[in-house]
């Protein structure tokens, strides 16, 4: 498949292997003429990803390389703090341009830093994952975590431009390919009944299908994200599957156990708010059990125990997305269609979990 182009808002997202002669255009522009690179990176981006980079598009081999640790626990004031220090050091001034070459930690810290030193830098994001190539790529949202609360410090600032090679997919695990393809499920589901369709069917290994998937994802979350840039109603259904997930992904975060892939938990969340919807929004049976079947075949099975569900209820009140104590969900009409701000009573919530419970039980 050709290089497909996306507007989003004033900057434009870039999707296909062919994309770096776009970028070597835009760093050899005008614009650009006095531009310093500062390429942020972590290990495994230094290793996988910077060798694709450098290669093909030479002029960026003599930019300045900034390498943080890779994982969630970097995404904080501290790192900022280091890394406003080191282009402080390095002289970076109102020209120069930060390219953020790594996942949604990456993107979204290295975002916030660019639009803040000196009032604002200019960035361009080169997302390495598929969460952050169909999600964390579009929708302006940068930023750190704070006192254990996610993106709780940040700022809505829009790159130059991104640029997505599904090539750099070819050296994440199966388990990171699958977790990043739930965001696609999710839009799908929301917005687009023959994406659903397709990307039922596809091979996310395939990098012309990975192109093409991708491309719908990110066109469907700019559609949603520009209708409602601030999220204040219609960018809500972007949460269908996170108000349950969260609390999963929480609920993992304070047992001893390994921490939950984001996108397995959002999509246990799916299944329980797709049943929810058939109980609660008119979804057909027909729709809810074709979805929660196919979810509760593709992604891994979440256990809890009887005394964990009162937890589970405890989180998704505390949730930042609520107001008013009321727990605030995005439910399904239909496959493809969404609708937002609904509440459940706790029973309901609670049958759903017994209902997920009960089909990866039955799935496994
Ligand atoms: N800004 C947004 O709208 C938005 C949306 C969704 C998620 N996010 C954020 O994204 C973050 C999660 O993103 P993530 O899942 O990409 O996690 P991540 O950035 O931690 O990357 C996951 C792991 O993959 C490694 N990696 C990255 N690219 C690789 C490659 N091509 N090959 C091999 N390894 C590679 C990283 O080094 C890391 O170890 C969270 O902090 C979340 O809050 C932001
Ligand atoms: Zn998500």
């Amino acid at each position: 498949m050709s290089l497909q182009k996306i507007a989003v808002d004033n900057y434009t997202v870039f999707v296909g292997n062919t994309c770096w002669n776009e970028l070597s255009e835009m760093v050899n522009s005008d614009n650009y003429s006095s531009a310093r690179f500062f390429v942020l990176v972590d290990e495994h981006t230094l290793a996988h990803c910077w060798p694709i980079l450098a290669n093909a598009v030479p002029q960026l081999q003599n930019a300045e390389i900034i390498e943080i640790n890779s994982g969630e626990s970097e995404k904080n004031l501290d790192i900022c703090y280091q890394l406003w220090k080191v282009l402080d050091e390095l002289e970076a001034d109102r020209h120069s341009v930060m390219i953020q070459l790594g996942g949604g930690v990456i993107g979204d810290m290295g975002g916030f830093v660019a639009a803040t030193f000196k009032r604002g830098i200019r960035f361009i994001q080169l997302p390495t994952t598929l969460l952050a190539q169909v999600d964390a790529s579009v929708g302006g949202k940068t930023g750190v975590d704070f006192e254990h609360k996610k993106n709780q410090v940040g700022v809505f600032a829009n790159p130059d431009a991104v640029f997505i090679a599904p090539q750099f997919l070819d050296s994440l695990t199966d388990d990171q390919l699958r977790s990043g393809s739930a965001e696609m499920f999710k839009h799908a589901l929301v917005a687009d009944p023959a994406y659903w369709e397709v990307m039922c069917h596809a091979d996310l290994r395939n990098a012309k299908q990975a192109a093409k998937l991708i491309t719908r994802s990110v066109e469907i979350k700019r559609d949603i994200v520009t209708a409602d840039p601030h999220e204040n109603g219609w960018r809500k259904l972007l949460n269908f599957g996170h108000t349950i997930g969260h609390a999963f992904e929480t609920m993992a975060l304070e047992s001893d156990g390994a921490p939950l892939q984001h996108g397995d938990a959002v999509a246990a969340g799916m299944i329980c708010e797709t049943y929810l919807s058939q109980k609660l929004n008119g979804l057909p049976k027909e729709d809810m059990e074709q979805v929660c079947h196919f979810l509760a075949e593709r992604f891994p099975a979440i256990a809890f125990e009887d005394i964990n569900v009162h937890r589970l209820l405890e989180l998704m009140r505390s949730d930042k997305k609520n107001s008013g104590g009321r727990v605030n969900f995005t439910f399904l009409e239909k496959i493809g269609k969404g609708s937002v701000n609904h509440t459940a009573e706790n029973n309901a919530i609670v049958e759903a979990l017994y209902y997920y419970r009960e089909l990866v039980s039955t799935t496994a």
